[in-house]
């Protein structure tokens, strides 16, 4: 899964892609801004930044900035983007480079999380703990598998008109074989899988978790306080998510 992944974030039509994203949501400008005195003077790690869409917000509002991604095409867009800014080529699996407590926030947007398996997952989790200072923030978003668009095709979704549901199809036709072969890779249990969705045509192996699930994944990784919102920044229990879950939560103290 994750080499394919990582393939896929090397590609160039996908780092295009990322590039010209540089607005950031209304969920994200809500715990920035609900932490801002926490921010100001914070060092901030952010993981997995792409095109650099929450570099251009965060590096003037933080004290200490830096930046990493695993893949080079985007670190090297991103130095080009923000030359001041200190960017580096790291895996979020592996933070060796950086001290134990070194960072007041972390932040991993746009589900940059679900592009690894479990055993991956967890590595994340303990690498961002360990470097974040106790009582230190973790913001980020993942794929809830309970939202009803889940394991559904783009095309079939209610909401949409029939034309727009037909257009969809005919978009991504062309990638149903290379859809058909991923699908064999598939991995279901009750409280999260890991699929081939339709994100950037079919080319990703994406972790969906379930709300309940991640919870007590954070809590194993000793991480607190954890609140869990729609896109909207309003909170939110386990029934009443979008397809994105965002979460903010916190290293314990102990
Ligand atoms: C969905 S994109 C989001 C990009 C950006 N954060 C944004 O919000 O526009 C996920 C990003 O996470 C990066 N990523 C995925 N797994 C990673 C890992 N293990 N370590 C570092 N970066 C990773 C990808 O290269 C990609 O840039």
């Amino acid at each position: 899964m994750n080499d394919g992944n990582l393939n896929t974030y090397n590609s160039s039509n996908v780092i295009n892609w990322y590039v010209d994203l540089n607005e950031i949501t209304k969920v994200e400008e809500f715990l920035f801004e609900s932490n801002a005195n926490i921010l100001t003077n914070a060092t901030v790690l952010d993981v997995g930044i792409g095109g650099g869409r929450t570099t251009a917000y965060l590096l003037d509002k933080c004290a200490n900035y830096i930046g990493i991604d695993y893949s080079q095409g985007f670190v090297d867009v991103v130095k080009q983007k923000y030359p001041k800014a200190n960017i580096q080529l790291a895996d979020a699996r592996d933070l060796i480079q950086f001290e134990d407590k070194k960072f007041n926030i972390v932040n991993f947007s746009f589900n940059g999380i679900d592009y690894v398996d479990l055993n991956n997952r967890k590595k994340i989790l303990s690498e961002i703990n360990r470097v974040l200072k106790p009582n230190g923030l973790f913001f980020f978003s993942t794929h809830n598998k309970n939202h009803f668009t889940f394991d559904r095709q783009p095309w079939t979704n209610k909401n949409n008109s029939f034309f727009t549901n037909f257009k969809t199809f005919i978009k991504l036709l062309p990638f149903l074989p290379k859809h058909a072969r991923k699908k064999k890779k598939e991995i279901r249990f009750s409280d999260h899988a890991i699929i081939n969705d339709s994100a950037h045509n079919y080319s990703l192996m994406t972790f969906y978790t379930s709300p309940q699930f991640l919870r007590k994944q954070l809590h194993t990784h000793s991480f607190t306080d954890i609140q869990l919102f729609t896109k909207n920044a309003k909170h939110a229990n386990e029934n009443a998510l979008d397809d994105w879950i965002f979460v903010s939560c916190k290293k314990s103290l102990s």
